[in-house]
Formats: C-alpha cells, structure tokens, sequence
C-alpha cells in the first residue's frame, strides 16, 4: 500500500514537473470548480500569482466569470470539450492578452472528475501582424509608386534556367499572367516559388497595383481570419476596425503562400471570396466586392493535401485554374551551371569580389548531390564560400561544413564515380550480375542511411521506395 502511494506521489510530481516546463497556460479543475492546478503561463497571461489561484473556486479568482461564461466550469457541467475557442481580454494588471483556449473533460473510469484548459498565448503575434497590416495599409495609402519601394521586385528576367520544363512554366506563366484565373504553385522549398509569383504580378495588368503575400502556416484560424477579411469595432474584445488584406489587395495581387497549412475552417471562406468576390468583415453586416488575383503556393503535392484532409476538395478544384509545378532542382541538373555563375556574379558584385568559378571538384560535387534545399541551398552554399575564401576559385574546403562532409565521404563512397576498371565485372561475382547489383543497392543504402543519421522514414523518401521494403533490404544485407 505504502509502495503504491508513493508510485501515485512519484507520478504526481513527475507530471507536475512536466506541465510547469510547458509554455502554454495550464489550468485545472477538479468537478466542484477548485483549482488544482495552475502552472506559471497560465499565471502570467491572467496576471495574478500561481499561489492566489491554487485551492480556490474559478468564481472566487476570477470576478467577471459565472457559470455561464467561464469554459471550464462549463466543460465539468455539460462534460463536453470546447476546441480552440479565441479568447480577448484585458487582465488584472491592464495587459491585453490574446490566447486561443482548448478545455477537456478529465474522466477517471467514465467518472468525469475535472476539467483542464490549455491556453496558447498569441498576444505577440497578433499584435505584429496588425502591425503589418496597418502598415500595408499606410504604405498603400501613399500610392506610392516609386521602384525601389516596390513589394514585387522580381521579374520573369531573375528566373535564370536552362531547364525546357522550367522555360516551359516561364512562358505559361507569362501567358497567365494577362488573366484574373487563379493559380497554384508548387514546388520544394527553395525551388523559386515566390520568384515566379512575384514576376507574374510584375508581369501583369496590375503590376503598378499592390502585392500582398500572406503566409498561411502557424496562425490559429481565428487570427488569420481577421487578417484576411478584416474586422470591425466590438466584433469582439479588443477588435478595431481595420481592413484585411483582401481589400488592401484591391486591384492587385494577394499571394498566399503555404495554402495547405491554412485551417480548414477558414478555407471555406477563401472558398467563397474566389467564387463571388465578396469579403465581410468579421462582425460586420455588409459584404464588400474586392477585385483581387489570387496566386496561392504548396510545397506538398496538392493532391496529397487533399487525400490528407489539408486542403478541402472543393477549394483545390477552385484554385487549380492553372497549375504550374517547379521541379526540384535535382531534376534540373543542367542549371547547376548558370546559376552558380549567376550567384558568383552577384556576390561578386555586393561582396567586392572577384572570384571566377568554381574548382573542377567543386563543380563534380554540385552535380552529384541532391541539393534538398535545392537554388536557395546553393545560393547559400556560395553566398558561405565567398565569405570565407581568399582567391579566385572556391574549393572544397570553402563549402559550408555539411557540404565539405559530404564531399568527403562521397569521394571514397561513390559507387557511380568509381574509375570502370574499379567496378569488378558481373562475371567476376559467384552470383553474376544479380550479385553486383545487390553490392551497389547495399552501397546506396548505406550512404543514404548515413547522409540521413540513420532516419529510416527519411531515408526510404530519398531512395523512393516504400518504408517497409527500405526495411526488408536492412534485414537482407546488414
Ligand atoms: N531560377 C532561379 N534563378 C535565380 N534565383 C533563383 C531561382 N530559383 C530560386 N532562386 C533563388 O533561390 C531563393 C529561394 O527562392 P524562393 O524564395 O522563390 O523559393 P520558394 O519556392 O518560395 O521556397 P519556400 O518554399 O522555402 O518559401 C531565392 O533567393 C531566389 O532568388
Ligand atoms: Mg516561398
């Protein structure tokens, strides 16, 4: 008995101690309202001490709140949870705090015997993106056209390529460009997907009309809601009357870029707006008809982000008007080439450099890898080497760390780049031919395995075979 409770003790503390390093707000309550536990955000963000809370009734704590309005004593009577709800209030030391709450019944054997409510503080990037808006809104106000003030600054001139499929994309955007249709870009992360937005609109009838790019990722729906379509005065605690950037958008182009991390809910909104052009205000009675061309950007095939429930079906079809997919830079070995002469040049310039190329090492190298950063990952690799070199050539040993390692394990590794004459002969194995190709299989999934620190799911991706079979072939050959 005596071991059991102080099991029941150990684990108390234990839990304890995890819920205070937590950097959300947590409240608990048994089911008659006493608070049991209340950790140090949830301290700071109602402004009152950890020890004023602890042992008493919510009611007694927190003055405004009755039954009816406080979420945790509503979850403990009704039993159900109540989901990211958006909470505005200004608290007992006058700080005005946004946070958007998430309170569950606790049940201990079908008992419901408290509720916990967890709450992320927003307050800081709520209050930058209202910044940025106003800012947008002054900025614009000015109609100010000067060229070096320009939000777009890229043109179909910046996308340099020696790729038919990406001279492809550059000729169908351009024709796109001249239409209000819709459209989606995909591609990797650094593939140059807000280049090609940028020059579209720079391209386009609009181009001397604002450019506005939002990101759609890491913002609860509520708050990008009131981004977008704007608020108005007493919608809700604390709301201004402000425009969202649909209508700052007016006449221009509003990019939205990461479109498959916005919140479902909201993109049935977004849904609407392309269908009749009409944004409201949140708690406002009037709807207002925007002229705006939307472009918007995944990283993830669309497709997929549909099957996985990210993107609604109805919306893709929507904004799949026209479609420009970037291929990943290691499909399009052939710009290797231009654009490090390009980068060269261009830090050549800002840096006051006069560095000629790259070493023939270098350049077997950058044909070789893989480049997931893909151009942003060698535009950085040059923009590092020409910090660190002295001389007109940079080598191997300018490269950043992770590039120099790999350079060094692939100069001994690399089944492809060994001399012919090092590759025995399929004759030469007791298993011929089935036996030499298995080596080199073994090789690849060796390197991949250790390029990714032993990442199983990583490296599976990398070598475009199911988990399972990766799995297999490491049970066979190691
Ligand atoms: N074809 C290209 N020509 C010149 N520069 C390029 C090209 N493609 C990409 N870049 C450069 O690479 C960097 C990354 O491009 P960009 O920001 O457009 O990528 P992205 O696809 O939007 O990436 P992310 O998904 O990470 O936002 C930029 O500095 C851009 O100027
Ligand atoms: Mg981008």
């Amino acid at each position: 008995m005596e071991n059991r409770l102080r099991e029941v003790l150990e684990n108390k503390e234990m839990l304890e101690a995890i819920l205070k390093t937590i950097d959300e707000g947590i409240h608990v309550v048994n089911k008659d309202g006493i608070t049991i536990f209340y950790n140090h955000v949830a301290a700071r963000l109602d402004g009152l001490k950890v020890e004023e809370v602890i042992g008493k009734h919510v009611i007694d704590v927190f003055p405004s709140l009755d039954q009816e309005n406080s979420t945790l004593l509503k979850v403990i009577e009704t039993g159900q949870p109540i989901i990211n709800q958006n909470q505005q209030y200004t608290n007992k030391n006058g700080l005005k705090v946004t946070a958007i709450n998430t309170t569950l019944p606790i049940y201990v054997q079908d008992k419901l015997i408290g509720a916990i409510e967890i709450a992320k503080d927003f307050t800081r990037i709520k209050e930058l993106s209202e910044r940025l808006v106003d800012l947008q809104a002054k900025y614009l106000s000015r109609n100010n056209k000067d060229d070096h003030l320009q939000q777009a600054k890229f043109h179909f001139e910046d996308i340099i390529t020696q790729n038919q499929r990406v001279e492809n994309l550059k000729k169908l955007a351009q024709k796109a460009a001249m239409s209000k249709s819709t459209i989606l870009i995909e591609g990797e992360t650094g593939t140059g997907k807000e280049l090609f937005v940028q020059a579209i609109h720079n391209y386009s009838p609009r181009a001397n009309d604002p450019f506005i790019a939002q990101n759609c990722a890491a913002m609860p729906a509520s708050l990008l809601e009131g981004i977008l379509f704007g608020t108005v005065k007493g919608s809700f605690t604390g709301a201004e009357n402000r425009p969202g950037l649909f209508e700052l958008a007016n006449n221009g182009t509003l990019f939205l870029d990461e479109i498959n991390s916005m919140p479902i809910e909201l993109q049935a909104k977004l849904l609407r707006v392309l269908q009749d052009g009409l944004v409201r205000r949140i708690g406002d009675n009037v709807n207002r008809q925007v002229n705006v061309r939307i472009i918007v950007a995944t990283n993830i095939n669309p497709l997929i982000a549909v099957e996985k429930g990210l993107i609604r079906p109805d919306l893709y079809y929507r904004i799949n008007v026209i479609h420009l997919h970037i291929p990943p830079f290691r499909e399009r070995k052939e710009d290797i080439s231009i654009l490090t002469t390009y980068f060269i040049q261009t830090f050549n310039y800002s840096f006051q450099k006069k560095v000629i190329g790259v070493s023939e090492e270098v350049q077997k190298f950058f044909y070789m890898y893989d480049w997931p950063g893909n151009v942003r990952e060698l535009k950085h690799a040059i923009e590092y080497a020409m910090n660190v070199m002295e001389g007109d050539t940079i080598q191997p040993n300018h490269l950043p760390i992770h590039l120099q390692e790999l350079f060094h394990r692939r100069q001994y590794k690399n089944v492809g780049e060994l001399e012919k004459s090092e590759i025995r002969s399929p004759w030469e194995y007791d298993n011929g031919l089935k036996e030499l190709l298995e080596e080199i299989e073994k090789d690849w999934i060796n390197r991949v395995l250790e390029e990714e620190s032993g990442n199983i799911m990583q490296t599976a991706k990398r070598l475009k075979i199911p988990r399972q079979t990766l799995q297999y072939k490491l049970g066979k050959y190691f």
